[in-house]
């Protein structure tokens, strides 16, 4: 299975040795009204309650201390990323921590909050006009005048198997798990997940989540071929508006069983739900793997696929965006709860 992909597992048990130390195990949790609404038993993977509030610690803390074990002058000179996200905040933690000046590339239109956050943290900030093309061009400038390496958000390596790294410790904490579900952006988590679950359990499934509006990953796998998003999605997940790339697209090809679409107002509803049921603070886009579950598409998954493990992946909430619960009804296409 190793030599067609990017990564392979011993990648994700050396990531797990790699960040232990710093991440949290962060913990699963159940809720009756989920099990009674779905007719199956889910867990909850709490990676909101990780460290700097996503996931994404695990990659790009691998990424940095991968960086450092291999580079011989002992640290690099500086890391750069164009994210605004969670993988921005994530680097500069993973940065600051071993001592590596870091650089996110930010859209001006980021809202304030991000750039606030990954000031916060001790990013230097370096705007670049909203188009990929500036961010890029952007991008490249800082590396090459900071001499810096550039950590991708979800196509570098080092990224996807720390990630994959949440798989490990689900395989453990839900020994009799039959699926997870997963959302997919760039789809970093997800093949990171799937190379560890199927090393290791090849019949448990890895399901991705995705927005009807950026459903990059569901056109890749209908049409066979590697198929991205014709424009910036329009989609309250921010988080997974990015389409999955080169080194996502084989492993998401042959190793994810399935792929659930998902509406917007599925996805708010969700997030209302986790919030007012669970008490648990989600971002929108950690609600796409649960409005998947709760979805009729969802119940034709087979009823051996009983218990299920979806990950709510971050709790990064924009509160100046909330006006939108109001309107978090329950759509048509929803179980009831
Ligand atoms: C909270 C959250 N969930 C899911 C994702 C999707 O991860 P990936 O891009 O690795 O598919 C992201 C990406 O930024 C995220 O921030």
């Amino acid at each position: 299975m190793c030599a067609q992909y990017c990564i392979s597992f011993a990648d994700v048990e050396q990531a797990h040795t790699n960040i232990r130390d710093v991440i949290h195990l962060t913990p699963v949790l159940t809720s009756s009204i989920f099990n009674q609404a779905t007719g199956r038993n889910l867990f909850f993977k709490c990676e909101l309650f990780q460290k700097t509030g996503s996931f994404k610690i695990r990659g790009a803390l691998n990424a940095v201390r991968g960086l450092i074990a291999a580079t011989s002058e002992g640290k690099p000179k500086a890391v750069v990323t164009h994210s605004s996200g969670n993988h921005g905040q994530a680097l500069t933690y993973a940065a600051k921590l071993e001592g590596i000046p870091v650089h996110v590339v930010v859209p001006q239109t980021a809202p304030n909050c991000k750039k606030l956050a990954i000031q916060a943290y001790g990013a230097s900030i370096v705007y670049s006009e909203p188009s990929d093309e500036s961010r890029e061009n952007v991008t490249k400038r800082i590396v090459e005048e900071t001499k810096g390496i550039m950590i991708h958000p979800n196509q570098e390596p080092t990224v996807i198997a720390g990630q994959g790294t949440i798989a490990l410790e689900v395989l453990n904490q839900v020994p009799l798990v039959d699926a997870l579900v997963v959302p997919v952006g760039g789809g970093g988590m997800v093949a990171g997940i799937a190379i560890t679950v199927k090393a290791l359990r090849p019949n448990v499934k890895v399901y991705a989540a995705e927005p009807l509006n950026a459903d990059d990953c569901y056109q890749s796998k209908l049409k066979g071929e590697l198929t991205p998003n014709p424009g910036p999605p329009e989609t309250i997940a921010d988080g997974v508006k990015s389409s999955i790339g080169l080194n996502t697209w084989p492993i998401i090809r042959d190793l994810v069983d399935d792929i659930f679409l998902v509406t917007e107002d599925e996805i708010k509803y969700a997030t209302k739900l986790v919030w007012e049921r669970m008490k648990l603070l989600i971002e929108p886009t950690a609600a796409v793997g649960v409005a998947a579950v709760l979805s009729q598409h969802f119940q034709t998954v087979s009823p051996e696929v009983k218990n299920i493990c979806v990950v709510l992946s971050g709790g990064n909430v924009d509160f100046s965006s909330v006006t939108w619960m109001k309107q978090a009804e329950r759509p048509a296409q929803s179980v009831c709860v």
